[in-house]
């Protein structure tokens, strides 16, 4: 036996690489993604792929070792090249995030030690870290310092977390469940309907409350309707709001919102995945007003504080909810109780064991300190101003001006009849069809846009029409890219419309 486990522990080694080859595989690795972030304000935002992948299945999982040389090839041909650069300041689609440094070496550090960030007991630096980035975020957001939290993946676990908190303080029965009623606005974040739907609650009345022409919740509706269903013996349950629609960067007006939640006791939650960190500027903390007074938000640092995917926070006002939605106590863990006042993600959150997400926070908060993300946040606030008032100039038909940081547009062609580039030409077109070809018109544009690659934006429907947008959010995204973007619509359109005149 002893010599088959002398046999087993050479081979076992193999996976702990001794110093010399730690450094070879380590060069290698570093060169690779300098050599990226060295060449990152010429590499292109979006590359065309058809079926990108395929490369790499060519080479399946198996016994033998590859040289690190081949995976980085592997990885720059099928991986970092196809699609979506999300790195890149030309990402202006969806909602960025950008990736800072030094949350890398953070996750670099995090893995290499491995700490334990679910339990005090076995991490207490490691749960300190997190929950001192939780009472930072408390603190910025105007929550108490001692409101609940918890450093998730994103913003869909963030909302997720904060509807089971809802769920379990009205102490509402799964029988009683199809009486409840969840208000929130047709432009919530989908994550926020998959997340009433994982909470158990899709039997509850969703009521969608309609919204003004700038798509924030009309709270005179909002109150007329939570009225209708207390007198019709309904149980409202919680309002969801947003604070930064994905689709038009829009904020719901929290203030007003909490007063109606308050007077009839209703759960508050803000949805403020995209735009909760804007709250650092003087601008966002106008707009954000009223933030302070929900009951629980979501805000992702992936997206405001340009961390990597990977990090988002869910805030619930009284820890204790959060803490009774998600503790447990198991006989294998009883040596871990701690009679620390530090609470354990573990007991705040469905994940026990979890990524140590704290250290890629904390190292760039503490390497660059705060007012460089400040700047960041207000640099982009200005450029989605910039961005709108000259994409106008150039011909361009907006939506509401930005709140924050989203521009939505849409080109209408010029060229007399917008038949023109469907080869209607002679004939006069319905209200439908016009909006058709115009869809069609802007549908082509940002294929051409897409092919092109040095800048990627998407695009969304709002009320039937096939609309742009421009997501500015990215930490790398500066007056150039935005400048390179007004000037490839302006060319593309002007191709466009001779082809199809
Ligand atoms: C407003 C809003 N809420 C929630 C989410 C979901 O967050 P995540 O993708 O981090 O899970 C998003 C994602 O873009 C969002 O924009």
């Amino acid at each position: 036996m002893r010599e088959k486990l002398l046999q087993l522990e050479k081979i076992s080694r193999q996976l702990d690489p001794p110093s010399g080859k730690r450094d070879e595989v380590r060069k290698k690795i570093i060169d690779y993604s300098e050599n990226f972030l060295n060449r990152i304000e010429n590499i292109n935002a979006f590359n065309v792929h058809e079926n990108a992948d395929a490369g790499l299945l060519t080479f399946p999982i198996n016994e033998e070792p590859i040289d690190v040389s081949l995976a980085l090839s592997l990885l720059k041909n099928h991986v970092d090249t196809p699609g979506l650069n999300p790195a890149s300041g030309g990402h202006l689609g969806y909602i960025p995030g950008g990736g800072i440094f030094y949350s890398a070496l953070g996750d670099y550090l995090a893995d290499v030690f491995n700490r334990y960030a679910g339990v005090y007991f076995g991490g207490p630096g490691a749960v300190r870290m997190e929950n001192m980035l939780i009472k930072w975020v408390a603190n910025v957001m105007g929550y108490p310092e001692d409101a609940g939290g918890n450093l998730t993946s994103g913003g869909s676990i963030a909302n997720l977390i904060a509807v089971v908190c809802a769920r379990d303080a009205s102490k509402i029965k799964a029988r009683e469940f199809e009486k409840a009623v969840i208000y929130m606005t047709k432009q919530v974040h989908h994550s926020v309907d998959k997340a009433i739907r994982i909470a158990g609650l899709k039997e509850c009345i969703v009521r969608h409350v309609p919204m003004d022409e700038n798509f924030k919740m009309k709270t005179g509706e909002l109150a007329n309707m939570i009225k209708a269903d207390k007198m019709s013996r309904l149980h409202p349950l919680m309002i969801i709001a947003s604070a930064g629609t994905t689709d038009t960067g829009a904020v719901d007006p929290l203030d007003e919102i909490a007063k109606i939640a308050t007077k009839h006791e209703l759960w508050f939650h803000v949805d403020a995945a995209y735009g909760g960190f804007f709250i650092l500027t003087e601008e966002g903390k106008q707009k954000l007003k009223g933030i302070e007074l929900s009951d629980s938000l979501a805000v992702d640092p992936h997206k405001g504080l340009f961390l990597p995917y990977g990090t988002g926070v869910v805030l619930v006002k009284d820890k204790n909810i959060l803490n009774q939605s998600h503790f447990y106590q198991a006989n294998y863990m009883q040596d871990s109780v701690s009679a620390s006042d530090e609470l354990s993600p573990a007991d705040l959150s469905p994940e026990l064991t979890k990524h140590f997400r704290g250290l890629r926070m904390w190292l760039p908060l503490k390497l660059h300190g705060v007012k460089p993300f400040r700047a960041c946040l207000e640099e982009k606030l200005l450029l989605a101003k910039y961005f709108y008032a000259e994409v106008k100039k150039i011909g361009f038909s907006v939506g509401p001006p930005p709140e924050l940081s989203v521009v939505t547009y849409r080109y209408i062609p010029k060229s007399g009849n917008s038949a023109s580039f469907t080869d209607l030409s002679t004939k006069v077109l319905t209200k439908e069809e016009a909006t058709a070809a115009e869809n069609d018109f802007n549908k082509r544009l940002i294929e051409e846009i897409q092919k092109d690659g040095r800048v990627f934006i998407s695009s969304t429907m709002i009320d039937g029409k096939f609309t742009l947008r421009a997501a500015i959010l990215a930490h790398r995204t500066h007056l150039k890219t935005v400048d390179t973007l007004l000037e490839m619509l302006g060319e593309k359109v002007r191709v466009l419309e001779g082809k199809y005149l």
